[in-house]
């Protein structure tokens, strides 16, 4: 076959190292990890390995640091796992096919899947799927011997009614599309539950609510954030989910010394996906509100006060 354009090219290569992913996947010889020995290649020819075209370009550009990520971002409250054990219980145990107790979409470096992991039953079947392959590497570093794919949440790479449970932690506003939504729903038993869990920021201390009105200073896509709540109103628009609970638990402890807020907020997509220059106005901005505000400029430690938003919904 003639390339004359290396675009062309590079869009043939892409399109079979996906399908030799879906190949060793479909035999269950191996997941997408089949890919990585090419991802050099993929990378020399210039394009962003397994179809990342529709990720938005936020995450794109900003999930690309998982040791950056996973130094300054908090695990979650054992409260919330052991709450999340309770609501999937026992629902599709008997369904046909089931091949995962739990999929998690968007594990990124393993955080909610760590904590999930200190308390799921032996035998409960736990697949994390993650498109980033930065924060993919640092997910199989932490947890190896944990079942894991490359994948992104409008490609799935399982049956139909093959899941009890997704869980998605402080991702599920990137991806709250009918084509993620279809595919979470297709890979669901009939009334296998979906979980949506997030660490949030308490804004109402001056300090962090200051740090987090930047966000609207420095990024023009506030909507896809997860305070927006776009991803809730397309859920329900949806109709293939009910909504059974929404709960707002205790937050987990997150406290250090002033770098490790700085690098929590320099780990946020928002400011990592900035340019060079812009992303140092940011971050320099942090520091004088830390090294002003009555509350931060004299701690040793800080406390960023937190809260667990959790959400479950069943497959109608
Ligand atoms: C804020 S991180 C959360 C990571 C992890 N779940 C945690 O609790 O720390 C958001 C994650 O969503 C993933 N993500 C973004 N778009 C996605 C998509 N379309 N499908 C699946 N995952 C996606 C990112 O790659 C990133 O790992």
């Amino acid at each position: 076959m003639t390339y004359h354009h290396a675009a062309e090219a590079t869009e043939y290569v892409s399109s079979q190292l996906r399908t030799i992913g879906y190949w060793l996947s479909a035999v269950k010889c191996c997941d997408y990890s089949g890919v990585y020995p090419f991802q050099p290649l993929v990378g020399l020819l210039g394009c962003t390995g397994y179809q990342m075209a529709s990720l938005h370009t936020i995450a794109e550009n900003g999930f690309t640091d998982g040791m950056m990520y996973d130094m300054h971002r908090p695990s979650y409250t054992s409260e919330s796992i052991k709450y999340i054990l309770d609501y999937i219980g026992e629902a599709g145990k008997r369904a046909d096919d089931v091949e995962y107790d739990v999929l998690e979409l968007g594990a990124g470096t393993g955080k909610f899947t760590q904590k999930f992991l200190q308390f799921k039953p032996k035998t409960t079947r736990y697949l994390a799927t993650e498109p980033m392959p930065e924060f993919l590497t640092t997910l199989r570093t932490e947890l190896p011997g944990l079942e894991t794919r490359q994948c992104r949440a409008d490609d799935i790479p399982l049956p139909d009614s093959s899941v009890r449970a997704v869980v998605v932690a402080q991702a599920f506003h990137w991806f709250a599309d009918d084509e993620s939504m279809q595919e979470i729903w297709r890979v669901l038993v009939p009334m296998g539950k979906l979980i949506l869990i997030w660490n949030c920021k308490d804004n109402s201390k001056g300090w962090l609510g200051q740090c987090e009105g930047l966000r609207t200073k420095y990024c023009d896509s506030h909507s896809t954030h997860y305070s927006a709540f776009k991803w809730r109103e397309k859920l329900n628009e949806f109709k293939g989910f009910r909504q059974n609970e929404h709960l707002y638990l205790p937050g987990i402890k997150f406290q250090g010394p002033k770098s490790l807020m700085v690098g929590r907020f320099a780990s946020s997509s928002w400011i990592s996906s900035l340019t060079e220059g812009k992303r140092k106005k940011a971050l320099d901005k942090i520091n004088d509100i830390l090294n002003t505000d009555p509350d931060t400029r004299d701690a040793k430690i800080i406390c960023m006060p937190m809260l667990t938003d959790l959400y479950y919904y069943a497959k109608c």
